[in-house]
């Protein structure tokens, strides 16, 4: 058994308490958030000791891991208080909200040799892995990429993430997924540039952020890819299709499947996904074997993601093309 305690009890670090309560491998010793409605929902759900401050909860309940489920803004502080401690970190996407605040978790997580995992859970799917074994060696000519969710039309969603200065909007929260998706397929992106509206729900001062997206990115040695982003569709849709000469695949990772014909064979595989639980059980796992390897997602490996969020959001802010890394300095535009 692994010990381990969620910090940040909202909307999906309560989902991660959920999933944990079905891993035999993780005993949660502890929940820790400052909202004191969400810990009391917590306690009453669970059952497991709730700290308002996070320190002593670290202190009083000597966790092996911790799994950080706060807003993007708040996670150096986290990390350097546990791996200080030796305690192993999950950390929530987006990895931070700058680089150079990357370049901070990053140095504390190498002084200290904790094992440290992202949760961008897509690297799990079996689909997806499916997919990268259909693709290794391949040359691909064009990407075409969805990413369709209902986020802006929840009543009850956590208001930041329309608040475009903390969340970043729907390219810095959600379209990450993407872009790490999509480096782990098919390699490394060197220019992005695209247009972004609200072409459903105008901006005002509650909302700042825009709604749909249309996105390219130029790949080095690689494929040309087009992206469709929404947060105003009233489902869910995630979904990657590759081209080339004698290749026509689709990756549908809200099914689970893999669809389509390469060099004349029909291919056509499903498979069922438990995406938060095989990313934690991930996470568990390398805690027992003391070992990073059944880690998909390490945290040095993140922040080549999220440079390629940031890069977006300028092309977005500039209309401009970008290359990746010349956005060393980025912060996110306060609109
Ligand atoms: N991988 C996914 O599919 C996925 C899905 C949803 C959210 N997320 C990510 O998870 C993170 C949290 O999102 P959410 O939807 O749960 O937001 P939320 O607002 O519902 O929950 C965040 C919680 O963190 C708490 N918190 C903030 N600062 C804290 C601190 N210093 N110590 C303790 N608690 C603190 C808040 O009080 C709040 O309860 C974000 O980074 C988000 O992008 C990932």
């Amino acid at each position: 058994m692994v010990r381990v305690a969620v910090v940040g009890a909202g909307w999906h670090g309560q989902g991660h308490i959920n999933t944990i309560t079905q891993i035999d491998q993780i005993e949660l010793v502890g929940v820790c958030d400052l909202n004191e409605n969400h810990l009391t929902k917590v306690l009453k759900k669970f059952n497991v000791p709730v700290y308002k401050n996070y320190v002593e909860m670290l202190e009083a309940t000597k966790p092996e891991g911790v799994i950080l489920v706060t807003p993007p803004e708040v996670r150096l502080e986290l990390v350097r208080e546990a791996a200080e401690r030796g305690i192993h970190c999950f950390i929530e996407k987006p990895p931070a909200r700058t680089l150079e605040e990357a370049q901070k978790v990053t140095e504390v997580i190498n002084k200290t040799g904790i094992i440290n995992s992202v949760g961008f859970m897509y690297r799990y799917s079996k689909a997806a892995e499916k997919c990268r074994e259909l693709l290794a060696g391949r040359s691909i000519t064009n990407v075409q990429s969805t990413m369709l969710d209902g986020i802006a039309l929840r009543e009850n969603w956590p208001k930041w993430f329309f608040n475009k200065g903390i969340s970043g909007g729907p390219i810095f929260d959600q379209t990450i997924h993407i872009f790490d998706l999509s480096r782990y397929l098919l390699g490394e992106v060197e220019m992005v540039c695209g247009f972004q509206g609200n072409k459903h729900i105008q901006k005002s001062h509650d909302f700042t952020i825009e709604d749909s997206f249309s996105l390219a990115l130029n790949y080095k040695n690689g494929p040309l890819q087009t992206h469709t982003h929404s947060w105003v569709y009233s489902g869910f849709v995630c979904q990657f299709t590759f081209v080339s000469s004698d290749m026509h695949l689709t990756l549908d990772l809200a099914e689970g499947s893999v669809r389509g014909h390469i060099d004349g064979d029909s291919i056509s595989y499903v498979e069922e996904d438990e995406l938060y639980k095989q990313e934690l059980e991930a996470f568990s796992k390398a805690i027992q074997e003391k070992s990073q390897e059944p880690i998909r997602s390490s945290y040095q490996d993140s922040v080549e993601s999220l440079s390629i969020s940031l890069a977006m959001l300028e092309a977005l802010e500039t209309n401009k093309i970008v290359n990746v890394g010349d956005n060393k300095e980025q912060v996110i535009h306060i609109p």
